[in-house]
């Protein structure tokens, strides 16, 4: 049984004061949902009141990248220790670090393997570019992006994986249902191929991509999507609880 999972990646917006209050806007109203694992990922710098306005809560968090090295001289850079105290989960390889930021495959691999190493559960993204949809090429693209990322891994336990064809993320234009369960299909299959099928089966696969109350529905009831990454539609409250009532309803 996969439970299904709404993650709200908040991306380079909110101040702390703004992110006490759009914590305490939604709190109450996720924690009346069952049934869904709520996470929202909000800006380092706000990880730890967040942390502090959660408790006793439903909602877990979540950090939006880390390095790869235990400690050191890097400026400005966060490690996986620093994390592990402060969230359960963290984003990996988004499509807007590998795109602003130089994150390649092998990159992305080392980060996977230090935050497995500290414990914390990561949610790796993958996804194609509009011009390789539009070239067939998606297959290729995702499976390939998995292949590397995972390469040399052992089983990773706490993994979920999110769907996120590019052209999609911000854009107001999101996959279609049926399009998304495809492509989220084949990448069940890329793992099952790494780490057997009993592994792929209980495997989280996330959509993401413009989704919002007027799409969840959409996405969560194809058999394939066990819940969704959402960035513009998580920073406010009454679409974020939305999106996380509309998936408990369905799944
Ligand atoms: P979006 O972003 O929902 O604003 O399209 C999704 C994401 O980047 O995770």
């Amino acid at each position: 049984m996969r439970v299904p999972l709404i993650v709200g990646n908040w991306k380079m917006h909110t101040t702390i004061g703004e992110a006490r209050q759009l914590v305490n806007e939604m709190r109450l109203g996720l924690d009346k949902i069952e049934g869904v694992e709520k996470v929202i990922c909000p800006p380092f710098v706000s990880l730890a009141v967040v942390k502090e306005l959660i408790k006793g809560s439903s909602i877990k968090l979540g950090a939006q990248n880390l390095y790869f090295a235990e400690k050191g001289a890097y400026t400005g850079e966060v490690s996986p220790l620093m994390l592990a105290d402060l969230c359960e989960f963290v984003i990996i390889g988004h499509s807007e670090r590998r795109q602003y930021f130089g994150e390649t495959d092998s990159i992305v691999n080392n980060k996977l393997r230090a935050a497995f190493k500290v414990g914390l559960k990561t949610i790796l993204c993958v996804g194609e570019r509009l011009e390789e949809n539009e070239a067939g090429k998606t297959k290729e693209v995702v499976t390939g992006q998995l292949k590397s990322s995972l390469a040399g891994l052992d089983y990773p336990q706490d993994l979920v994986l999110a769907y996120e064809p590019i052209w999609a993320i911000g854009t107001g234009r999101a996959a279609t249902g049926s399009k998304a369960n495809e492509t989220v299909s084949l990448i069940r299959q890329q793992f099952a191929e790494s780490y057997g099928k009993e592994n792929a089966r209980e495997v989280r696969i996330l959509y993401g991509g413009s989704v919002t109350t007027d799409n969840i529905v959409e996405f969560v009831e194809q058999s394939e999507i066990d819940g969704a990454l959402v960035g513009g539609a998580s920073l406010r409250t009454d679409q974020f609880v939305g999106i996380v009532k509309q998936t408990s309803e369905i799944k």
